[in-house]
C-alpha cells in the first residue's frame, strides 16, 4: 500500500480482536516512533506507558466511558506529560546534547540560559499545556506510522485522566495522563471498518491563494 492507501485503510477502531497481540518487532517500531517524534526545543516533555495487561486494561474501561476497546486491545498506550520541567531537567537535556554531538559548553550556554530563564517564568499550567501540545504531535505521528505498519489503533480523549493517574500511580512518577491509544488488530466484525470515511470535500479543506 502507498501512504494514501494506508491512511484510507486506517480508521478509529471500535472493536479489537482480544486474541491477537502485536509482535515485539511492531511494538519496537511504536516505541522508536514515539521517541523520534520532534518536540519543542527537543525537550521531550512526555513519556509513553505501554500497557499489556488485560486485567488492568479492563479495570480502566469504566474510567474510559466504558469504551470496550481499552480492555480488548493488544496494548494500551498512555501518553503522559512530564510535570516538572525545571533547571535540572533542562541541564540534563544539554548534557545529552554535549555528549551526543560533542558540542562545547560555551556553545550551548546562551540557549540553555535562555530556556532556564524562560521556563522559570512559566506557571505549572503553562508548562503542562505546552507538554500537551507535544503529546498531540506524538499521537499524530504514531497514528500515521500505525497506518503504514498495518497496526490498528484508536486515538482516545474520552477517559478520565485523574482516575488513570490514580490507578496507574502516574503521580508518583511525576506524570499526568493526557491521551490514550489502544492498538492491536481490528475484530473481524467491527462494522466501523466497513464505513466510508466522512471528510469535507478536499477543496473545502485546503485552499490556495
Ligand atoms: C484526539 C482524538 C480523540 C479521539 N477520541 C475518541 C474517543 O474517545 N473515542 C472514540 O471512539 N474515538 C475517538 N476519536 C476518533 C475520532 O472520532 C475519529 O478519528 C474521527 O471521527 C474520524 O474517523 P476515522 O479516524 O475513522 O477516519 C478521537 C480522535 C482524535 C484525533
Amino acid at each position: 500500500m502507498n501512504i494514501l492507501e494506508s491512511l484510507r485503510n486506517r480508521y478509529a477502531v471500535k472493536k479489537f480482536d482480544p486474541t491477537k497481540y502485536l509482535p515485539e518487532a511492531k511494538l519496537n517500531i511504536i516505541k522508536e516512533t514515539f521517541n523520534l517524534t520532534p518536540t519543542s526545543y527537543g525537550l521531550q516533555p512526555l513519556k509513553m506507558l505501554v500497557l499489556r495487561d488485560k486485567e488492568l486494561q479492563k479495570k480502566l474501561v469504566p474510567y474510559s466511558y466504558n469504551q470496550q476497546m481499552i480492555g480488548d486491545a493488544s496494548d494500551l498506550l498512555v501518553f503522559c506529560a512530564i510535570e516538572k520541567i525545571d533547571k535540572a531537567y533542562i541541564m540534563e537535556y544539554f548534557e545529552r546534547e554535549k555528549a551526543v554531538r560533542g558540542t562545547a559548553d560555551e556553545v550551548v550556554k546562551p540557549f540553555r540560559d535562555f530556556l532556564i530563564s524562560d521556563f522559570g517564568g512559566k506557571t505549572q499550567e503553562q508548562i503542562h499545556n505546552w507538554a500537551v501540545n507535544q503529546i498531540y504531535i506524538a499521537l499524530g505521528n504514531l497514528m500515521t506510522v500505525c497506518a503504514a505498519e498495518e497496526i490498528d489503533a484508536c486515538p482516545v480523549e474520552g477517559f478520565v485522566p485523574s482516575e488513570y493517574d490514580r490507578v496507574l500511580k502516574l503521580n508518583e512518577l511525576g506524570l499526568k495522563s493526557v491521551l490514550i491509544m489502544p492498538i492491536g488488530y481490528r475484530a473481524e466484525d467491527d462494522i466501523f471498518a466497513t464505513f466510508n470515511k466522512v471528510r469535507k470535500p478536499l477543496e473545502n479543506s485546503v485552499f490556495e491563494l
